[in-house]
């Protein structure tokens, strides 16, 4: 599974003009499920695409809200049903620092579409956690908002360290491969009916690395921002994943 988060980042002449970079250099085959969550006012455009005709593509909100109402600038669960998203990205550390996301907040959202479409939740750990060796016991915490919801396959963790995104620098695959099956665990251990999920690596994914991080064995994919803006540059890890995996 590759995700592009887009951020809030790109436009209409960028949607074009990405379509045409990602077609002329994407190897067909269906075998990763590709993802594609551009800026919510930008979802209809992208199912109008051609992207939208390839069965392995499936277009995604980067967040929903916990309700629908009277919550200005909000976007409901219902909303991105109503549009066929066949996923929503949950709980990303920009949602928790910039927006002061809590756990709470995230489990209300988990349960708004569990089942209904794919949930990718992150988590990660602040580079000061790290230092300071809490790695896993903060992703315990933040994985406390899966327990005891009865998940199936729609549950997707995306493992982000917050101090490598956008910043070049990545955990090795090593680490990451032993922290996936960390994860793994926790969430079978503590989910209502034992799923085990696919966890996805994200934080500074480009062309030159994604190999090397395919090649481990609890590295599902990856959930990439900025090189994902460039319909070259992610049709080619998508490519590396088909070919590595
Ligand atoms: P970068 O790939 O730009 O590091 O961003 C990762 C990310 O936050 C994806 O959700």
């Amino acid at each position: 599974m590759i995700i592009a988060n887009w951020k809030c980042n790109g436009n209409k002449a960028m949607i074009n003009e990405w379509t045409n970079n990602f077609l002329s250099n994407y190897i067909e085959t269906k075998k990763a499920f590709i993802g594609i969550a551009p800026p919510s006012i930008y979802i209809e455009s992208l199912l109008g695409t051609k992207l939208n005709k390839l069965e392995e593509i499936n277009i995604g909100s980067q967040d929903i809200d916990i309700s629908s109402g009277a919550r200005t600038g909000a976007i409901s669960s219902e909303m991105i049903l109503d549009f066929d998203c066949k996923f929503s990205i949950i709980g990303h550390s920009e949602r928790r620092q910039l927006f002061n996301e809590r756990n709470d907040e995230i489990k209300q959202k988990i349960l708004k579409i569990a089942k209904k479409t794919i949930t990718i939740l992150c988590i990660g750990e602040t580079l000061e956690e790290n230092k300071n060796e809490l790695t896993r016991d903060v992703l315990k915490k933040q994985l406390e908002v899966v327990k005891d919801i009865e998940l199936n396959n729609s549950l997707v963790i995306a493992y982000e360290p917050v101090w490598a995104i956008g910043t070049g620098n990545t955990p090795t695959p090593n680490n990451i491969n032993e922290i996936h099956k960390f994860i793994k665990d926790v969430v079978q251990s503590t989910s209502d009916n034992s799923a085990f999920p696919l966890v996805l690596y994200g934080g500074s994914v480009n062309q030159d690395n994604a190999e090397s991080f395919f090649k481990e064995k609890f590295i599902d994919g990856a959930l990439i921002g900025g090189a994902s803006l460039d319909g070259k540059k992610f049709a080619n890890i998508i490519n590396i994943f088909n070919g590595t995996k």
